[in-house]
């Protein structure tokens, strides 16, 4: 169920950063950015899934072919089989492609990435309490947002030293949070209901501003780029897993499941008002909103557009 963004390998293309962020697009490619810090689920792991589950002998399929024939020539420990979003980012920054913690023997004083396939915004503990998704699934692994957190904290002393030199590198580098949600939704669903899963929407919102607030007050972020979920009721696992005999719980026009595409929505639209919170509390900070669900949208209902 965290396979879900093979659809999404290639949305860097129509990926809408809003408000537009000049120094992405920067035609000159000038680097403006020392550094990316990622934290996240498989959207944004760079190669720390295979490492992790590995530790708990969890087969992960990503380790074999085809993953990695388009591009890099191996299974790359991407859960897909190109670049995903945050390769082209570093790319379009001049910067190396950001390395796994889990994996990279050197230095990460030009990016580090976080992210686990499989991560929940809410630590395991929350979900195993209620036994989510249910016996005997390891899942949720302990790679939550604020054990992310955790390990870039551990990190830091090995990035800059002085209080200034911190502000400063920190300052200069973009920092990715998420996206963070579809797993806790996903997992969720095993034993809730959509409606009962709404009412962990605020817990998680809130989750995600508490560390991007972390960020900014005790590591000096800067510039922040925050995704919002994908349509996940478009996605072949939900839509083969939670698949309904009603006619009416799909949308018409894309067969998507409804439900879960509302919760999605319902997920952005309270995401997007807190950030607008933060931006307004940290005037000197950019936080940048990343619609990661409207150009899933407009590939499911206009794939003649995408080749
Ligand atoms: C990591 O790099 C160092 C120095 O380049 C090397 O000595 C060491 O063997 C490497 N460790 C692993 C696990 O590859
Ligand atoms: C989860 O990981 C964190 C950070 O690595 C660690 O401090 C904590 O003890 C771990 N918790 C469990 C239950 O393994």
């Amino acid at each position: 169920m965290f396979k879900m963004h093979t659809l999404l390998c290639a949305i860097f293309l129509i990926l809408q950063l809003s408000p537009p962020m000049p120094v992405i697009s920067s035609p000159s490619g000038a680097r403006h950015y020392k550094s990316i810090f990622s934290f996240g689920d498989s959207l944004a792991d760079t190669g720390n899934g295979p490492v992790i589950f590995e530790r708990f002998s969890i087969f992960n399929r990503v380790t074999r072919p085809p993953y990695g024939s388009t591009f890099f020539g191996r299974p790359s420990g991407r859960d897909c089989d190109d670049r995903i979003i945050i390769d082209f980012i570093a790319e379009n920054l001049g910067l190396p492609y950001v390395p796994a913690t889990q994996v990279h023997n050197g230095s990460f004083h030009q990016g580090a990435n976080f992210a686990v396939a499989a991560a929940t915004t809410l630590d395991a503990d929350f979900y195993h309490g209620r036994d989510i998704p249910g016996a005997p699934s390891m899942f949720p692994l302990n790679t939550s947002l604020g054990v992310q957190l955790e390990w870039f904290e551990s990190m830091k002393p090995y990035l800059c030293r002085t209080g200034r030199e911190c502000k400063e590198f920190f300052g200069s580098s973009l920092f990715f949070v998420g996206e963070f949600g579809v797993n806790d939704y996903h997992f969720s669903f095993q034993k809730k209901t959509v409606q009962e899963v709404r009412s962990f929407v605020p817990d998680i919102v809130a989750t995600i501003s508490m560390a991007i607030e972390r960020l900014i007050t005790k590591h000096a972020a800067r510039s922040l780029v925050v995704p919002g979920v994908i349509p996940s009721g478009c996605s072949p696992p939900i839509l083969t897993k939670f698949a309904d005999g009603s006619p009416a719980a799909y949308d018409s026009k894309t067969g998507c499941l409804k439900a879960y595409n509302e919760l999605g929505m319902h997920h952005n639209s309270l995401l997007q008002a807190e950030l607008a919170k933060l931006q307004a509390k940290y005037r000197n900070v950019k936080i940048i909103y990343a619609d990661y669900f409207g150009p899933v949208m407009d590939m499911v209902e206009s794939p003649h557009k995408f080749g």
